[in-house]
């Protein structure tokens, strides 16, 4: 499989897939929507869908992908034929809408990296207005979102193992470390400890449909599920490499820095006075305050390195989800590389194009249509559509895939390649459990529940 490329060891594979994972979903999305969602019961209810239905679906998408040795589309083909194909090309077309808004809020932390690095954004009175002011300004968000498009198709267009695994090999290790020393300084604010109450005592009675799919959708998000990513990065791991090791590490790391992000930001949020329950202009509001009192030096150097980190996380993950397509049209349609990068990226940047100008630039993107008891502007749809609903249900249709087509003895037989002792452990009994009895039920309910709520609610 020379010619498709691969990861040089089980570190790089474990590199790129734990970037994948860990991105804008950890640190953007996942605090916003914990604030809207009730703080610690919602975090409750992420971390039991994290490990009794995320981790079994990853392990399950890294043996389709290792056994089949190819994208998606072609590994669903291989494995169950041609209607299961369809499965993995739903798959990567929610990753292609997923790359079309993430790209634009990928843009947003660019322009915040140079504004307070180089700007005067630490001057600024006004966080909130100046946020609302600059999504809306789509000159500004168009540059910055063809720098990072442009910046994303170089890395993939290098491949799997030059472009994807080392950049994620070195930009990984220092996330972590800047998080940690922001969460430190966090604590040692006035109200800070009210912040960690509110993201660590949990109200029960704030659990509720909503709280509980909405969470299912951020855990398949957040390990980056349910749409064929790490099929396609499993079909570039060795047949040597311990599958189930590599997905629980994967999944410890995203886990953790969700986690530590809320750790960062509630304590801040809480000492500025301001509201958790903000929305996506959390990460870009609530910090600002934080990074002015540490005076203008030390403001600039920490707020523009926390932005820089933001790119660095979202980087590692539009790269895997530019993978998908390319992987797509480089097996199937037998594209060179250069070609299926050049135009997937073009592509996914037009359509993201309405996405970017619904904060306020064209108003029929901005307020686009309305349900669920509210007006949703474009990304808010192309979101509910292809991550909050579709992604779970890609994952249900992994579990019944695995179960009805491929059978537990296909994926114990390919687990058990680099891990002997996987065949009658405890560990293997706990997967096939929860892929053929209770990922098909809850998650089958899970979708049906969600498109109710949403649209019939
Ligand atoms: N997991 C990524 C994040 O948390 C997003 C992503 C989703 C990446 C699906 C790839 C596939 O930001």
């Amino acid at each position: 499989m020379a010619a498709r490329g691969g990861f040089s060891n089980k570190l790089g594979f474990i590199a790129a897939a734990a970037g994948s994972a860990v991105g804008l979903g950890n640190i953007w999305q996942f605090p916003y929507v914990t604030g809207q969602n009730g703080g610690a019961a919602f975090l409750l209810v992420y971390i039991g869908w994290i490990f009794l239905i995320g981790l079994p679906i990853m392990v399950g998408e890294i043996a389709v992908g290792r056994k089949a040795q190819s994208n998606p589309y072609g590994a669903y083909k291989k494995l169950g034929g041609k209607s299961w194909a369809y499965v993995g090309l739903f798959g990567i077309i929610c990753g292609v809408m997923i790359l079309s808004f993430y790209n634009v809020v990928a843009g947003w932390a660019f322009g915040y990296f140079l504004e307070l690095s180089f700007g005067n954004l630490l001057n600024e009175q006004d966080y909130s207005g100046f946020f609302s002011a600059y999504v809306a300004d789509f000159r500004d968000n168009l540059f910055f979102s063809i720098a990072f498009m442009v910046i994303t198709a170089y890395i993939v267009y290098r491949g799997v193992q030059k472009g994807i695994e080392g950049t994620s090999k070195v930009l990984m290790p220092t996330l972590f470390l800047i998080l940690i020393f922001i969460i430190i300084y966090g604590l040692t604010l006035p109200n800070a400890m009210d912040g960690v109450s509110f993201y660590l005592l949990p109200d029960f009675s704030l659990i509720n449909g909503r709280t509980i799919y909405t969470a299912l959708g951020q855990a398949f998000f957040s390990l980056s599920l349910g749409m064929g990513a790490l099929i396609t990065y499993g079909s570039y791991i060795s047949r040597n490499d311990n599958i189930v090791n590599s997905a629980i590490l994967v999944t410890i790391a995203d886990t953790a820095v969700a986690f530590l992000a809320g750790l960062m930001i509630f304590p801040l949020v809480f000492s500025q006075g301001q509201s958790p329950a903000e929305g996506p202009g959390l990460v870009f509001v609530a910090l600002l305050g934080v990074f002015q009192t540490m005076g203008p030096l030390i403001g600039k150097i920490v707020g523009g390195g926390f932005f820089l980190l933001l790119c660095f996380a979202a980087l590692t993950s539009t790269i895997s989800l530019l993978e998908v397509p390319v992987a797509f049209l480089v097996d199937e349609k037998k594209w060179s590389r250069k070609k299926a990068v050049s135009v997937m990226a073009l592509l996914i940047f037009l359509i993201g194009l309405p996405s970017m100008l619904g904060f306020g630039a064209v108003g029929a993107f901005t307020e686009f249509v309305s349900y669920e008891g509210g007006v949703k502007s474009f990304m808010d749809v192309v979101q509910d559509l292809f991550f909050v609903i579709s992604l779970p249900l890609g994952g249900f249709l992994l579990s019944v895939f695995i179960s009805s087509k491929w059978k537990t003895a296909g994926l114990s037989e390919e687990i058990s390649h680099g891990n002997p002792s996987y065949r009658g452990s405890f560990i293997e009994k706990f997967f096939n459990l929860m892929i053929v009895y209770v990922c098909p039920v809850v998650l089958g309910a899970m979708f049906l529940l969600t498109v109710l709520q949403k649209f019939f609610g």
